[in-house]
């Protein structure tokens, strides 16, 4: 079943007077539990896609046409992200959605600790006491793998590694019980044995609480180890969208043929089946 439809988004910013289109016309179909690429090279307009689902372009820029479908939480009910305000918007990011960025550094606030942050994040969506919101806390943080949760709350980021900042952004994205993450580069920043690890973690949260993910990245390595279907996106427009062995097996856009034979790791993905 679908969660998450996207029909024939256009989006454009102000260029010479008139408008320039930058996402063009882009579908795409999320189904419930499953993890599903949005690949593309700098600039193809992956991010402005994530943020048009989030209510978070930039101020300039101007959605020119299409819809976004959110599923749910009932069966058969629909909501077009694109109508809502800014309150419903609100409570759909971070609720439904839960949002991983690149850049677990930057994302968290150094000034606070980890309980803090994540207990903020509990609570932005839950009404429960302190003490339970914390115990929410370490749950979640129990649940993306930070070794010895408790103790580490009262931690600050810089006391983290960067895979173990990855994990807690994770954490703070599952705090409103979403259906759907939406991961932008989420294992970019991070070197190949974490990215794996992250990966990895992505799958189980997919296996055991039935997550459907958007992962958004540039790697087609990333897409072969993890994405069950695959989008890719070239100068504003998805040229090909296939299950991911049908992808890697017969690639049918030349674009996306470029881009696989632009990635030596994939004989080594392909060697794994
Ligand atoms: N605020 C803005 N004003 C004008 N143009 C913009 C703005 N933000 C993005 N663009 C343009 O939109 C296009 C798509 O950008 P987007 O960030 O979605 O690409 P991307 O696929 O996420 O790339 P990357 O892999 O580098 O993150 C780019 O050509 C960019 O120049
Ligand atoms: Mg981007």
């Amino acid at each position: 079943m679908t969660l998450l439809a996207v029909r024939g988004l256009t989006i454009a910013f102000p260029w010479e007077g008139g408008w320039r289109p930058v996402v063009r016309g882009v579908s795409l179909a999320v189904e419930r539990g499953e993890i599903f690429g949005l690949v593309g090279e700098s600039g193809s307009g992956k991010t402005l896609t994530a943020l048009a689902i989030l209510g978070l372009l930039p101020p300039n820029a101007r959605v020119m046409g299409g819809s976004i479908e959110l599923q749910g939480p009932e069966a058969g009910e629909t909501v077009d992200l694109l109508t809502l305000g800014p309150r419903e918007l609100r409570r759909v990011r971070g609720g439904r959605i839960g949002l991983v960025f690149q850049e677990p550094a930057t994302a968290l606030n150094p000034a606070y600790t980890l309980g803090f942050q994540v207990v903020e994040a509990v609570r932005a969506h839950r009404t429960l006491s302190r003490r339970e919101a914390r115990d929410e806390a370490v749950r979640l943080l129990d649940r993306v793998a930070l070794p010895d949760a408790r103790r580490r709350l009262d931690d600050y980021p810089h006391q983290l590694s960067g895979g173990q900042a990855q994990r807690v952004m994770i954490a703070m994205a599952l705090a409103g019980g979403p259906d759907l993450l939406l991961a932008d580069e989420p294992t970019t920043a991070l070197d190949v044995t974490l990215q794996a690890q992250i990966l990895e973690l992505l799958e189980d949260l997919r296996r055991d609480l039935g997550l459907s993910v958007l992962l958004i990245t540039h790697d087609l390595g990333v897409v072969a180890e993890t994405c069950d279907r695959v989008a890719v996106m070239h100068a504003g427009e998805i040229v090909e969208e296939a299950a991911v062995e049908a992808l890697f097996r017969a690639p049918a856009h030349p674009y996306t043929r470029a881009l696989l034979a632009a990635v030596p790791r994939l004989g080594a993905a392909e060697d794994r089946t």
